[in-house]
């Protein structure tokens, strides 16, 4: 039998393609930019598919990277400063992301910051969704010419935990926010009843009750993965239109919940003021026996060994196309699986805990906002 812990760690070797379609209209400037195909008409709406595939491409060295000091930024965690940690190689900060077709656009922070003017910029998910989070901050920050107008509205440090961090650029009326939600659906107490085994529950049918906060915003990143494997839900009773389902494979209750989070986002994104993204799943690069070890190398692989599959991207991608509301996909996995070099490793809060998951900061996920920023500046522009 298939080690259930695999798909937690390395992803599931099944591909869908997926097309990206965008809507012809809202992406006028991005089609400019891009170089991009005229709008096709698929099934009865107008979209277009850009020619330039922004997540299609390979990692190219540039001295002009990393772009910041992660010491020099309050809101990157201490577990992701490698450098500060002890990590004594810097070649995995100097790698920016080069598409096929094109470039990701060179981020500015004054002009981010200009662009982001009066705005909420939420981020929604696990701990992946946190280091976003902070890269995005650490990014901007650069920007800021004082400090202490940028700071955390409940003076709350950051911890693993913790629910929610809202970061405010008080001199641009901009608030980043994060809100932990591993799952996107609700997790509940065991009930009455219920097999031994079971310790908790997963109600895949309900979004999580903290989804009231993420309504009134400008811009919605969310992620959700690395929690869909055996060892994190071994002891849940997965529930589903109230009745429990022992023994559901987690492929399917991964896409249950998605499911779950795109009739949440249909219902209640407003659409005209709102732009949406999912993160597909960030490659990991666990090996050995039980995907146990943790080798970080010094430059990034030639290979991609397999990990930018993942069947969360794949659910992901499916999901996202069924959906009334655009909500694009940032397709991260392809671009991480080369990165064996940039996670934390022994680098993070413990030497003796491994990390292969999570990423050093600065590195791989300034490239992921690199992106999610020419996206939201683009838009910005246009309207
Ligand atoms: C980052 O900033 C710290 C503290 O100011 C400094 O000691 C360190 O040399 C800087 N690191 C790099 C790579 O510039
Ligand atoms: C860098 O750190 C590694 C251990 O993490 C050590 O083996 C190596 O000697 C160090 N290199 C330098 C130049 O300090
Ligand atoms: C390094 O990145 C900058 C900013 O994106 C770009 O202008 C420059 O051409 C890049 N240099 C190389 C050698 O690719
Ligand atoms: C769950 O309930 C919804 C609406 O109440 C229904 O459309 C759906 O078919 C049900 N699914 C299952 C697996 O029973
Ligand atoms: C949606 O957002 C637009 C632009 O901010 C605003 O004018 C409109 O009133 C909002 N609609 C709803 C239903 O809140």
């Amino acid at each position: 039998m298939k080690d259930q812990r695999s798909n937690c760690f390395s992803g599931s070797p099944s591909v869908n393609p997926f097309f990206f379609f965008v809507v012809a209209a809202a992406f006028a400037y991005v089609l400019i930019v891009y170089d991009c195909h005229p709008a096709l008409v698929v099934t009865g709406v107008t979209k277009s598919e850009p020619s330039c595939d922004l997540f299609r491409g390979n990692w190219v060295r540039n001295e002009s990277y990393p772009l910041y000091n992660a010491s020099r930024c309050p809101f990157a965690e201490q577990g992701f400063n490698c450098l500060a940690n002890g990590r004594n190689d810097t070649d995995y900060m100097k790698y920016q992301w080069k598409p096929e077709e094109c470039d990701v656009p060179r981020f500015d922070p004054k002009e981010a910051l200009e662009g982001l003017r009066g705005k909420r910029v939420v981020f929604v998910g696990d701990s992946l969704s946190r280091t976003q989070w902070e890269s995005f901050i650490c990014m901007l920050i650069t920007g800021v010419d004082d400090q202490k107008s940028v700071y955390e509205i409940n003076r709350n440090g950051i911890t693993r935990q913790i629910r929610f961090l809202g970061v405010r650029f008080a001199s641009f009326d901009l608030q980043v926010d994060f809100y932990r939600s591993v799952f996107l659906v609700m997790p509940g107490s065991r009930p009455r009843g219920a097999p031994k085994r079971v310790t908790w529950t997963l109600r895949l049918d309900e979004i999580d009750d903290i989804n009231k906060k993420w309504i009134d915003s400008d811009v919605l990143v969310f992620n959700s993965g690395h929690w869909w494997c055996h060892e994190k839900l071994s002891r849940a009773g997965l529930y589903f239109n109230n009745s429990m389902q022992l023994g559901m494979p987690i492929p399917s209750a991964f896409r249950r919940g998605l499911e779950t989070w795109a009739s949440w986002v249909d219902a209640n994104v407003n659409k005209t003021r709102t732009r949406v993204f999912f993160r597909t799943f960030e490659s990991t690069h666990w090996s050995g026996v039980g995907g146990r070890s943790c080798e970080i190398t010094l430059l990034p692989s030639k290979e991609m060994g397999g990990r930018d599959k993942s069947f969360v991207t794949d659910t992901v991608l499916d999901v996202l196309e069924k959906m009334k509301t655009r909500v694009i996909p940032l397709r991260v996995t392809p671009m991480g699986a080369y990165r064996s070099d940039g996670h934390a490793g022994r680098w993070s809060y413990e030497p003796a805990v491994p990390d292969c998951t999570h990423w050093c900061l600065p590195g791989v996920p300034e490239a992921w906002n690199e992106i999610l920023f020419s996206f939201i500046l683009s838009k910005t522009k246009t309207s």
